[in-house]
């Protein structure tokens, strides 16, 4: 019996609802396939956390995260405590000290999901975001000067190196090559005349190496509005993390809103754990409810079971989430439905069980 080690930090607002969901669900996966299971750790860092200890997680959270196969993250972040600390001391640095440089996020049109284009054929919207998810725009670099006096000076520095653009556009590369699917880089050159001009610079170079990947490059404002318009345009999309963090809200909007929006955040080397999360927030406006919609967390578990080398598995997760779509009969409010989170994950459960 292979043991899958996660830890699970459900975190803030509606993380502890989606992500308990999302443990029930694997558990019946593993259950079902009975050659693996999960050895589930919680961790109960986040914002309350930190209004009891002032921190965000332990001090030692990132050695103590260190041994595990994966991490499983509802979502961090919640009034009370600013954001710039409760998600650069938990959420960013787990990120960046277990160099997930890779964050992938589908952004695809179930049937049944809602979309609000018109014009659009449902098979039209079919991407995967490859977001660099290490460095760029969120490197963390900057400073504050003379705060508070006329002459206060603030500088974010975006820092894109040579390593972290080529390793970033290769794995693009390769998963467009493998899938025999467009490859489109997302830059904004014109401007941005250092950093971008860099990225597309090595997106040309590296692209040398694949004759075989059809490319595509695109401003990221032309790229926002093309989303709108004519989405087909794009298949495997390789972008910066600002651009990448923003574009995938706007993909969720297009594919049935944040309810459905996934994310892995992949340590590909597999040298450090990888984390899988909703890519939501905490949404505080629903958050103690019953509201929120678990099957983004559903979708990133069916991340996690491909990274664990389960794909029959993760395929069918995405099947169920289809064919709920389609039924429409237990549904959260998001996607016009009356069911709480906890029947929407046991209805997950049931077609599980059911077509065994
Ligand atoms: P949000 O994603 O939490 O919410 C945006 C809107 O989408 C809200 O109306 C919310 O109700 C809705 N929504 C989100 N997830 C939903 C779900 N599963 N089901 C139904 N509706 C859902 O974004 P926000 O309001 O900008 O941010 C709230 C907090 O979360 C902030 O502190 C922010 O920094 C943080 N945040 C965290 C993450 C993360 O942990 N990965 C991601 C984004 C934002
Ligand atoms: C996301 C979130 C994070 C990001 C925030 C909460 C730091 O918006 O995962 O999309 O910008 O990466
Ligand atoms: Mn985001």
């Amino acid at each position: 019996m292979v043991t899958h080690k996660v830890a699970v930090i459900a975190g803030d607002g509606i993380g502890p609802e989606v992500l308990a969901e999302g443990k029930k669900v694997l558990e019946k996966v593993a259950e079902l396939d009975g050659t693996f299971q999960f050895d589930f750790t919680d961790f109960p860092w986040g914002c309350e956390y930190y209004l009891k200890n002032g921190r965000m997680m332990a001090e030692d959270g990132i050695e103590q995260l260190s041994k595990f196969d994966a991490i499983f993250l509802g979502a961090v972040g919640y009034p009370g405590v600013p954001d710039h600390i409760s998600l650069w001391d938990l959420l960013l640095i787990i990120r960046k000290k277990f160099d997930q440089y890779v964050n992938l996020r589908p952004v695809k049109l179930l049937k049944g999901a809602p979309c609000p284009l018109k014009d659009v054929k449902r098979e039209d919207i079919d991407m995967m975001f490859v977001r660099e998810n290490s460095e760029g725009e969120y490197a963390g670099s900057g400073s504050w000067l003379f705060p508070g006096k006329p002459n206060e000076v603030v500088i974010q520095d975006g820092v894109f190196s040579r390593v972290g653009c080529e390793r970033i556009i290769r794995y693009a590369y390769e998963l467009a090559r493998k899938e025999k699917k467009t490859l489109t880089s997302i830059s904004k050159g014109n401007a941005l005349n250092y950093s971008m001009v860099f990225w597309d610079q090595i997106f040309k170079e590296v692209g040398e190496e694949y004759p075989d990947v059809e490319t595509h490059s695109f401003l990221v404002d032309a790229a926002s509005m093309f989303m709108v318009k004519d989405p087909k345009r794009f298949q495997i999309v390789v972008t910066s993390n600002l651009f990448g963090d923003i574009l995938t809200d706007l993909g969720a909007a297009i594919s049935g809103g944040m309810g459905l929006a996934a994310g892995a955040n992949l340590n590909p080397e597999r040298k450090f754990p990888s984390m899988f999360e909703p890519i939501h927030g905490s949404a505080p406006d629903i958050a103690g409810q019953g509201k929120a919609n678990p099957l983004a967390t559903v979708w990133s578990a069916s991340q996690m079971l491909d990274f664990f080398g389960h794909p029959e598995w993760a395929a069918r997760l995405i099947d169920i989430i289809e064919e709920m779509l389609v039924e429409k009969a237990i549904l959260t409010p998001d996607l016009g439905g009356t069911a709480k989170t906890n029947q929407v994950g046991d209805e997950v459960v049931r077609k599980l069980a059911e077509k065994k």
